[in-house]
């Protein structure tokens, strides 16, 4: 839809674990070779979370740069929206224990469980919390431990996730120079056996079956998958682009979710951009699901590839299925 507020994003910030696992790592203890790895997904290494490193942790690192950057203090967050399939606790929404340690009591946490578009998700929700009048400020973030979730006896799966934090601040703007030009979201719930966690929900509740069979991991049917990403994702940047009134030659960056180079590379071609349009670093990252966007932003803006003015495209797809893109006049 487009974004009727005028909604910017007004601060970014990212928090990655310290600890690095390299193809290499992997290569120890998995049936497996660098050369696979990066052939079929272009990914190099990943961060993965030390078993005391907080998912919430994480999220207040990256929130407190992007509110720094955006100029905000805690008090004025008005709403915390986080996307995430990896909250530290079923029972609270992980939003709540961020919230605690901002010292935010004022805003509003929501968790939303959307997959790897889940920051895009987010973003429609803060918009439409800012559109009805219900927040002015916006703490948006996409952030995973998939570190947790993932068999780490599985190569097909092992090698592709990795862990991390992203942080926006959306806030109510009259400006028209920098601005959330639309919003487009999609899904197709008849799928979700293609990549799904069978285990450890309400359905089938952690049991010693459930342990047995290792369903309390992710199950994902990679070719299929990636078939479709490619497809929703094409389809989704087209529709965001229609939406905002601007075309593929418009557009100064797209940055696409970090899951595989291959996808990256089939979605750009499909949608009619460039690489050297396209921000790719799967490589240092891995599979963050719905941090993926938000850590590439950032490197973006590092690298000056993305500056004021600048027409962003970035668009996700994943477990559900679920999609989403968004225009945005940075
Ligand atoms: O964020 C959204 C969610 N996820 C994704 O977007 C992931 C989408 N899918 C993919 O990225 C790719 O499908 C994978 C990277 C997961 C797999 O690549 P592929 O080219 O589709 O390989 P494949 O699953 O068709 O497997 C090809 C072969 C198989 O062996 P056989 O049956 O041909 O003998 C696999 O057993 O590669 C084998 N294989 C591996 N070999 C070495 C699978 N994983 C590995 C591995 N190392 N880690």
């Amino acid at each position: 839809m487009n974004s009727p507020a005028g909604v910017a994003l007004t601060g970014l910030g990212v928090a990655v674990p310290t600890k690095v696992i390299t193809n290499a790592d992997l290569e120890r203890t998995l049936d497996t070779s660098n050369d696979w790895i990066v052939s079929r997904t272009g990914i190099r290494e990943r961060h993965w979370a030390a078993p005391d490193e907080s998912l919430a942790s994480l999220c207040a690192v990256a929130a407190r740069q992007a509110m720094d950057q955006a100029g905000v203090t805690a008090t004025e967050l008005d709403a915390i929206i986080l996307g995430t399939v990896t909250p530290d606790h079923r029972l609270p929404s992980t939003s709540c224990e961020v919230q605690a340690l901002l010292g935010a009591p004022q805003a509003i946490p929501l968790d939303v469980a959307a997959a790897c578009p889940g920051w895009i998700y987010s973003l429609a929700v803060a918009e439409g919390f800012i559109a009805a009048g219900r927040a002015k400020t916006v703490l948006v973030l996409g952030a995973e431990k998939l570190s947790t979730i993932t068999d780490m006896e599985d190569r097909s799966t092992a090698i592709l996730f990795g862990d991390g934090a992203g942080a926006t601040i959306m806030q109510r703007t009259e400006r028209t120079d920098r601005r959330i030009l639309s919003i487009v979201l999609g899904a197709d719930g008849t799928l979700i056996d293609l990549l799904l966690i069978p285990g450890g929900g309400s359905l089938h509740p952690m049991s010693p079956e459930v342990i047995e069979e290792r369903s309390q991991f992710m199950k994902m049917k990679g070719r299929e998958v990636f078939k479709a990403a490619v497809v929703a994702m094409a389809n989704a940047c087209s529709e965001a682009l229609a939406e905002a009134g601007l075309t593929k030659d418009d557009v100064d960056l797209l940055v696409p979710h970090q899951a595989n180079i291959r996808i990256i590379e089939a979605t750009a071609k499909r949608t009619g951009i460039s690489m050297d349009r396209v921000m790719v670093n799967v490589d240092r990252f891995g599979n963050t699901s719905s941090a993926s966007i938000p850590i590439a932003l950032d490197q973006a803006v590092a690298e000056g590839r993305l500056r004021p003015g600048s027409v962003l495209l970035t668009v996700s797809f994943g477990a559900g299925f679920t999609w989403g893109a968004a225009v945005i006049r940075w």
